[in-house]
């Protein structure tokens, strides 16, 4: 097996000797002010389950699947439900990714609704006369926008397999912007911690913050007029209420008026494709997951392919020998992901190849036992000849075993924190999941070179994993998370948690997790992890960084004995609601 394409060393040569950029206060899923030492139960229903990160909308989404809707009606209340309860994820102007199984007729489809860069994007938009990385054009200003795709995932996916209308679906959406919700203790925090990006538009202080400038309070109202009405566009007039008319233009005025180049053609042409999803077998279950322009599925295979080499289960859970083999096994995959992953429209991405057992295998026989590997010593892997080919994530199972797994962005907490003017709509910053310039690690610490660099049309590479376990042909855990480029790992985890380690859904949840993402060569834990087992790792040569906690998941497993759901406890204000 001969490589097709040498490894670009500037990729690695350029991380190393940048520090990580990304600071923990950018990011979603870590301005919880709770710890990761917090408790809880599974959750147990015999019908079905909504699993989000806000409890307004599990409610909602239960409320659907109680009328009679299904499993995609339900999802699709909870999208449009949390882009007005959880505005720093939830949204309508950012993108995500759906997987949706469908029970009558046994098949799993993966719908990718990701943000597409504009038309005019060309590789260096991000990048000064000098040729260097301009962090706020990918993050603060209308260049950071990719055309939202979030209203035509979710009006496909409902057309195609759900059973409701987009009236009856928003309809819940419509009244909390209308007549407001009470601040929750998790959003007060959230939007004073994000002040400063949200406060440099006018129109999203206007909405966020009093009118004297001061912030939300718990339990004080807050309502969302504007985004109401685009929603009620919505709900009228269906995408067309959003990718056209009066929405778009405001889109569009706002876009323009903060530098960037999107067109009202940008917004008409955006598309939903619908993908096959990625499948591979991890000891005897089937793990279905979302193929490129998502990284996340991909690397999960890979990761459990070179993982179930290793006899996990009497290594036993977060062992320093378990978390070894875990950690240099992440190295490999994120170290492939910055050669190998991109947007499958605009590059081949070479899936097969690294989702097979031969490639597993051979990352495994690299592995020392009790020693690690630096991270410049690991290369992309060699494969055989390409074949041709603050998020936010909810769980959702129905009473006829139909399940959606969603995660959905606006990249960054808030996007770019921009809400263009009279529409209500925040906007995501998801052009910095491009590679800006190879080897510059964007929000999340990732690097990349070629296969994501900025192209017009182009998604940019997603970490986003909505996972589906099935068991006999059955989903049995459908799982998720947001986290940046730790969403892959955390996701990893909850499928080890519960099929080696035999942690119930809320175990598995709770559970301490590790993170490594290649550069930087540091191996990151949560403090919950115990100190004897750290010592241990640092003994074989690990840099262990304990750090803020990582992830929310919303899993739920299906089993003989009904429905078992757990919310991440790591942030208030999620829950798993059943019936
Ligand atoms: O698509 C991605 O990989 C990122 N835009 C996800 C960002 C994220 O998870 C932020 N939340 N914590």
């Amino acid at each position: 097996m001969r490589p097709t394409r040498p490894f670009r060393p500037l990729i690695l040569a350029i991380a190393m000797a940048l520090p990580l950029l990304s600071s923990p206060s950018l990011l979603a899923e870590e301005s919880s002010i709770f710890s990761q030492m917090a408790t809880a139960q599974p959750v147990w229903a015999k019908h079905g389950m909504v699993a989000s990160q806000e409890t307004l909308a599990s409610r909602t989404g239960v409320e659907i699947l109680k009328q009679g809707g299904n499993a995609v009606d339900a999802a699709v209340a909870v999208a449009f439900s949390l882009a007005v309860t959880l505005p720093r994820a939830g949204n309508i102007g950012g993108g995500g990714f759906m997987l949706v199984h469908i029970a009558k007729e046994n098949k799993t489809i993966a719908i990718d609704y990701r943000e597409m860069a504009p038309s005019k994007a060309k590789k260096d938009i991000f990048l000064d006369e000098n040729g260097d990385a301009v962090e706020k054009l990918s993050r603060e200003h209308g260049l950071a926008v990719g055309v939202p795709g979030t209203v035509m995932g979710m009006s496909l996916a409902l057309e195609k397999y759900g059973t409701m209308t987009l009236a009856q679906v928003t309809a819940p959406a419509i009244k909390m912007a209308q007549e407001g919700i009470s601040v929750t203790p998790d959003l007060a925090q959230s939007l004073a911690g994000l002040k400063r990006r949200m406060s440099q538009w006018p129109t999203t202080a206007a909405i966020f913050y009093k009118a004297d400038g001061s912030d939300f309070q718990v339990d004080d109202i807050l309502k969302q007029p504007e985004l109401a009405h685009s929603l009620s566009l919505i709900a009228e007039k269906g995408t067309k209420g959003f990718y056209e008319g009066e929405t778009a233009t405001k889109l569009i005025n706002a876009v323009k008026d903060a530098g960037g180049i999107m067109t009202l053609d940008d917004l008409k042409n955006y598309k939903v494709v619908e993908r096959e999803p990625v499948r591979g077998e991890y000891r005897g279950y089937e793990v279905v997951s979302m193929p490129p322009p998502s990284s996340g599925g991909v690397h999960i295979i890979e990761m459990l392919n070179v993982l179930q080499q290793f006899p996990i289960d009497k290594l036993g859970h977060n062992t320093a020998q378990t978390i070894h083999l875990m950690a240099e096994t992440m190295k490999h995959a994120y170290s492939d992901r910055s050669e190998y992953l991109g947007d499958p429209d605009f590059y081949k991405v070479p899936v097969k190849a690294l989702t097979s057992k031969d490639y597993a295998q051979k990352i495994a026989s690299q592995i020392a036992m009790n020693k690690t590997t630096p991270s410049a010593e690991i290369k992309p892997g060699k494969l055989a000849p390409y074949e041709s080919d603050q998020t936010t994530h909810f769980s959702v199972v129905d009473k006829w075993g139909n399940a959606v797994s969603n995660t959905y962005t606006l990249n960054f907490s808030y996007g770019s924190g921009l809400v263009a003017k009279g529409t209500g709509i925040l906007l995501n910053n998801e052009m910095d999941d491009f590679s800006a310039k190879p080897g510059v690690p964007n929000g999340y610490g990732l690097v990349g070179g070629d296969a994501n660099a900025v192209e017009g049309n182009k998604r940019p590479l997603s970490s986003m994993s909505p996972t589906i376990v099935m068991k006999d042909g059955k989903p049995f855990l459908v799982t998720g998370s947001p986290g940046g480029s730790r969403i892959i790992t955390t996701t990893l985890q909850i499928i080890m948690n519960v099929i080696d380690h035999g942690l119930n859904i809320a175990e598995a949840s709770n559970a301490a997790r590790v993170h490594h993402q290649w550069l930087p060569d540091e191996l990151r834990v949560e403090s919950s992890l115990n100190r004897d087992t750290i010592s241990l790792l640092e003994a074989k040569g690990h840099k262990v960084k304990v750090q803020s906690a990582m992830g929310s998941t919303q899993s739920i497993m299906v089993t003989e004995q009904g429905i078992f759901g757990a919310s991440d406890p790591r942030h208030s204000g999620s829950e798993a609601i059943g019936y």
